[in-house]
């Protein structure tokens, strides 16, 4: 192998990925980095960024590619995932095909668009619920308040839990997002695993129960889903409800938060969407577009090859920047310009290939129901401050927003 030319890419801007300003603004740090390679290799967490749309989407597809922790070489990125699943087999998310195959299978039979489209009445009560709480303040915060429940309510109903339940459910779920952080510490990857404990001892006994007596409820139909003769193992159901819990209350949050900061710095398209609420669901794709909530995905290479121009071993990490890819100007005109009327909004904050959020179309119901009923509750809602970003890497939301009605 020839040895490749020397990066253009100054080690200082790769360095600056893990500033607080990073946190803040990530995108004018990815901008540069798109532009000056397709890809270059980080050794602080041990991956080889993809930047480019075309790169990131070929990568998101590609079948030779593994998700499994397992294969990751020491001092990896996806080496580091390992802790935050170690029951192996139990979470689609870190499996590869046939299990994968298998299993998304048989969630996908529970978990569909029509199981979505039916609660879609209810993820409007909840949000109206949720708003009577805030009613007559002057100010208060949006994730607290709204964008961090939401996700939690909607899912627990869809799952089946009892209400009096909720607000353990919300905390094991939190902690268990904490343990996606790969620089975790000893003390909260301690609390992870001790809330991953308590969330599969109650959705045991939950599993149980729905042997006993199936329920109108996503876990009763995860209970029976049946594909040629297979069901989900106890194990299998387990690592299913924890992974539909926990992809999807940050994610969703986050899309809400930053969705509603962007709109809401934009007081024209505010206007526009109270005026034509029908516009919502264009608005909800360019807000994943343009402050994309999971910034990065990850895949192993299984063989040794050469990647956007970057030799890379069998078992490194790739990272593909969905961030980076949702702002290419390869793709999209005037790719800093959050316009809820643009037709270009393709965008790749799902991910892709077999991967593909399985979550996407309940992500999308919520923010679309959530945000038409917050601008029709608050027709005058403003920001009230800058907020507070989270520092949890590879994700981007704010754990508070503060808005005046
Ligand atoms: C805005 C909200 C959300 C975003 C931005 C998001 C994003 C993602 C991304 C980037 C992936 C990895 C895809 C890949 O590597 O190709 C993923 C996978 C997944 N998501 Fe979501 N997600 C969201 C909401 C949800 C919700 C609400 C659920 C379920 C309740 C969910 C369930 C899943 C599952 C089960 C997977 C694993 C799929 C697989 O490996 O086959 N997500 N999501």
């Amino acid at each position: 192998m020839t040895s490749p030319d020397p990066s253009p890419v100054d080690p200082a801007l790769l360095a600056q990925m893990f500033t607080p300003d990073f946190v803040r603004d990530p995108y004018p740090v990815l901008d540069a980095l798109r532009e000056l390679v397709p890809a270059i290799t980080e050794p602080v967490l041990g991956r080889t960024l993809l930047t480019r749309y075309g790169d990131v989407d070929t990568a998101l597809k590609e079948r030779s590619y593994s998700r499994d922790p397992h294969n990751a070489a020491a001092d990896t990125l996806m080496a580091r995932l390992r802790g935050s699943d170690e029951a192996p087999g139990t979470s689609i998310l870190f499996m590869d095909p046939p299990d994968h195959t298998r299993l998304r299978g048989l969630v996908s039979k529970a978990f569909t668009p029509r199981a979505v489209e039916a609660i879609r009445p209810r993820i409007a009560e909840i949000a109206n619920e949720l708003l009577d709480a805030v009613e007559g303040q002057a100010e208060w915060d949006l994730i607290r308040a709204f964008a961090a429940p939401l996700p939690t309510v909607v899912i627990a109903e869809m799952l089946g839990v009892d209400p009096s339940r909720r607000a353990e459910f919300k905390a094991w779920s939190d902690e268990l997002v904490k343990g996606l952080n790969p620089f975790i510490s000893e003390e909260d990857a301690k609390l992870r695993d001790a809330a991953r404990e308590a969330l599969a001892a109650f959705f045991a006994a939950e599993i149980a129960k729905r042997r006993e007596t199936p329920r109108d409820d996503l876990l009763s139909a995860l209970v029976e889903a049946e594909d040629e003769g297979h069901r989900l193992t106890e194990a299998e159901l387990i690592g299913t409800c924890t992974l539909l819990l926990v992809a999807g209350n940050v994610t969703t949050t986050d899309l809400i938060g930053n969705g509603m900061n962007a709109l809401l710095r934009h007081r024209d398209q505010v206007a526009l969407l109270a005026a034509e609420p029908d516009r919502i669901a264009n608005a909800v794709e360019e807000m994943l577009r343009f402050d994309t909530p999971v910034v990065m995905t990850g895949r192993i290479v299984m063989a040794d090859e050469v990647v956007g121009g970057c030799p890379v071993a069998k078992g490194h990490s790739l990272s593909p920047m969905l961030a980076a890819a949702n702002h290419d100007p390869r793709l999209h005109h005037d790719p800093d310009r959050f316009d809820i009327t643009r037709d270009d909004t393709d965008h790749v904050s799902f991910g892709g290939g077999i991967h593909y959020c399985l979550g996407a179309p309940l992500a999308r119901a919520e923010a679309q129901e959530g945000i038409k009923v917050l601008l029709a509750r608050f027709p005058h809602l403003d920001l009230a401050g800058e907020g507070e970003r989270r520092l949890l890497p590879g994700f981007r939301g704010f754990v508070s927003l503060p808005v005046r009605a």
